[in-house]
Formats: structure tokens, sequence, C-alpha cells
């Protein structure tokens, strides 16, 4: 008989371990959120760590749900996608609302606003992106983009999106933009000679202007959007979590605080 329990409880702590991994409810436990940590000051990587207005939003966000926050470094146009098929509770990358994006996910209450601008090497003759243009129509719209205009952006962003639009509805034509996997490689670009401008949003141009010498923000602003946290359409109650822990964070002026920490009054 003492040989059995022996036995039982050998094999109780050998199956131990195993069931800490699979047996705990570990998963229902992690907030895994999907983000493109090249994108200052809303997600960036510093000594090796993850940080930003949006990192630390979510951290305050896990917090009020008891859960552990797992971020994850991916590309920015396959969050939305990640989102969708379950591999991420949550995509939040200064990700705009879109009518688009609406389609495939739900967004949360809006946390911050971005306006899209445009940067130039300092020595750029262009003042305004309005000067692209070829010229206009009796009803004011663009006819045509002078040639050798190339617009540089970070692949399936609204900068991407707005600028592959036709002239006519203030784009550049597709075969205008050149895109990049972060907006660090569109900045390099610019800075190579290699595309006429870079249009993103607003604070991470003002992050890579500061970082990066010969650079400057044209004063005209492209368009105004609202940031907010995407979850899968079948995820209502995950939704309903993370929008009350946000709105509460909004209503206590935590939220402020963490935009404040990283920009700074002007
Ligand atoms: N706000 C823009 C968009 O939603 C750009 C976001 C890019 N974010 C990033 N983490 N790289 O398309």
């Amino acid at each position: 008989m003492k040989k059995f329990i022996t036995l039982i409880l050998a094999l109780a702590l050998l199956c131990a371990p195993a069931c800490l991994v699979s047996c705990g409810n570990d998963d229902a436990n992690t907030l895994t959120m999907a983000t493109n940590a090249a994108f200052p000051p809303y997600e960036f990587i510093e000594d090796g760590d993850y940080a930003g207005i949006d990192v630390e939003i979510a951290q305050e966000i896990a917090k009020k749900l008891d859960m552990k926050l797992e971020i994850v470094d991916t590309e920015f146009d396959s969050i939305i996608g990640g989102v969708v098929s379950g591999k991420y509770d949550m995509g939040m990358a200064g990700m705009t609302v879109t009518e688009d994006r609406l389609e495939n996910v739900n967004f949360t209450s809006t946390y911050a606003t971005g306006i899209q601008v445009v940067i130039v090497n300092e020595d750029s003759e262009y003042t305004s992106y309005e000067d692209f243009y070829t010229g206009f129509d009796e009803e004011g719209n663009p006819k045509g983009v002078k040639e050798n205009i190339t617009i540089g952006v970070q692949q399936g962003t609204t900068g991407d999106i707005y600028s592959s639009s036709k002239p006519k509805d203030w784009g550049f034509g597709e075969k205008n933009v050149k895109r990049y996997k972060t907006g660090a490689e569109a900045i390099m670009a610019l800075q190579a000679g290699k595309v006429t401008c870079v249009i993103i949003d607003n604070e991470p141009a003002k992050s890579f202007v500061a970082a990066n010498k010969g650079l400057k923000i044209l004063d005209t602003s492209y368009t105004e959007e609202d940031y907010a946290i995407a979850i899968a359409k079948d995820n209502d109650k995950l939704l309903h979590k993370v929008n009350k822990a946000l709105e509460e964070l909004i209503a206590d002026g935590t939220v402020q605080k963490i935009i404040d920490k990283y920009i700074p009054a002007e």
C-alpha cells in the first residue's frame, strides 16, 4: 500500500509542471496585445523593453482586469488579421478608427487623436502637399500629380491608404506611393533621397524629426483621426471589459497623465 501511495505521489509530482502549463487558465488570464513597436511615442523599444503611451495604457487596463499583459511586436498590416483570427486579444498601435477597419473589427472608445503630416528634407522645395499636384479643377480638386513625386509611407497605415487614393480624392495615386515595413524605414528612405516626403502621424513625425538631422514637418496637415483599440467582432465580452477599464482610466485622468508624460506640452 505504502508503495502504491508513493507511486501516486511521484506521478502527481511528475504531472504537476505539465498541469501548470496546460491545466491552468493561463490563457484566460493573459491579455495579448499586438502592436508595431516602431511608432514613438505610442510604442517603441527602449533599453530592450516596450515603452510608450499605448504600452502604459494597456498595462493599466490589464491591471484593472487582473490580467497579465503580453505584447507581441508584429508588422502593422498584420495586426487586424491577427485580431480577427483570435491570435491576439487586441490590437493597440496608435491605430486609427476607419470605416474599412470597422467592417472587420470593433473598436473601443477613442483614447487619443492623430493628424497625418508631411515630413520632407529640410532643403525641400515643397512647402505644402498641395505643391505635389499639377493643378486644381474648378471645384478645387487636384488634377494630377507632378512628375518625380514619390510618397513614402508605412504599409497598411492610414497614411498609405489616403496617399494611395486617386489625386481627385486628394491622394497621389498608387504608383506614386512607396511602402515600407516601418515608419523608421520610410524616414531612412527620405534621408537617402528615395522619396519626396513621408506621410505619417504627427507625434511619431515629431519624434523622427527630433531624432534625425535635416528633416522638417510641413505646416499643412493632411487629415485628423481618432485612435482606439481593435477587438474581434465575436469577442463582445472582452470589448466590454476593456472599454470599461479604458473609460475609467480616461475619467480618472490616468490616460491624460500617460499622454503628458510622453508628449510634453509645447
Ligand atoms: N494611425 C495610423 C493608422 O492607423 C498609423 C498607425 C501606425 N502604428 C504603428 N504602431 N506603427 O493607420
